[in-house]
């Protein structure tokens, strides 16, 4: 039997990978993983456990454990909706605090992969075609300038009605990618066999059309 494909979208935060990702996997009718809600589901349930994020074994139980459902935009932890919960700065940071883990990583892979199912997967993230789904069809490695990114994040922010400012965004943004680059395990960085797509100056259409475009050649 043929391997259901997958498109793999990986970036840095607030390129929009989300958004084009959803939409790609919308316009196809195939299945979406957003692999970055999962680093923080938990960070948000070993916080909730007492499981400081540095605790490395603690933190890969929390996550080996996790009780969550994905129903379209609802995601539930427990039983209790965390939509919200999980998008907050703190879980940002700390998401990516435990996404250096490498037990961390090593047991949500498996559940990553349990989202491959006909027709067929988009997945956005970090590692999506580095490690997740090395065989991935269409690899596509989704950015923007930090400044691009700052002012998305931004607008994103006060649309639903969040106090913010550009320049703690930045620093967030700055730090974040720091980390998630320089970690030994899954580091976010282009890999060779990855499109590159840089959405500083495209639409939210233009860079569907785009990925689109890549995955049916
Ligand atoms: O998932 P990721 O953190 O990479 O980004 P996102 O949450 O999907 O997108 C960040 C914000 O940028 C959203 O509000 C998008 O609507 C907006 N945006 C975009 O994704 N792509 C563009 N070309 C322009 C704006
Ligand atoms: O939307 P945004 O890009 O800001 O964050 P996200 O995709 O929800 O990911 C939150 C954090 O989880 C990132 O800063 C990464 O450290 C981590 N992550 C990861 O390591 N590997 C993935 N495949 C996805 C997210």
């Amino acid at each position: 039997t043929e391997a259901v494909p997958v498109i793999a979208i990986d970036g840095p935060s607030a390129s929009g990978k989300g958004t084009v990702a959803a939409c790609v996997a919308a316009a196809l009718g195939w299945h979406y993983l957003d692999s970055g809600a999962l680093y923080r589901l938990t960070a948000l349930a070993a916080r909730r456990a007492g499981v400081a994020w540095d605790d490395e074994s603690g933190v890969a139980a929390v996550a080996a454990r996790l009780d969550v459902v994905f129903d379209g935009e609802s995601i539930r932890l427990a039983g209790e909706e965390v939509g919200e919960a999980i998008r907050t700065e703190e879980m940002s940071s700390g998401a990516s605090k435990v996404a250096a883990l490498p037990a961390v990583r090593a047991a949500l892979l498996f559940r990553q992969r349990l989202f491959r199912r006909a027709p067929g997967l988009v997945g956005d993230g970090r590692d999506m075609g580095s490690v997740v789904f090395p065989d991935a069809k269409t690899k596509v490695f989704l950015t923007a300038s930090v400044e691009i990114r700052a002012e998305r994040r931004y607008k994103q922010l006060i649309g639903k009605g969040i106090e913010a400012t550009i320049q703690p965004i930045l620093q967030d943004l700055r730090e974040r990618d720091e980390r998630d680059s320089q970690r030994s395990v899954a580091p976010l960085r282009q890999s060779d066999d990855a499109e590159l797509l840089d959405t500083s100056a495209l639409t939210i259409d233009e860079a569907v059309a785009k990925v689109l475009a890549w995955a049916a050649s």
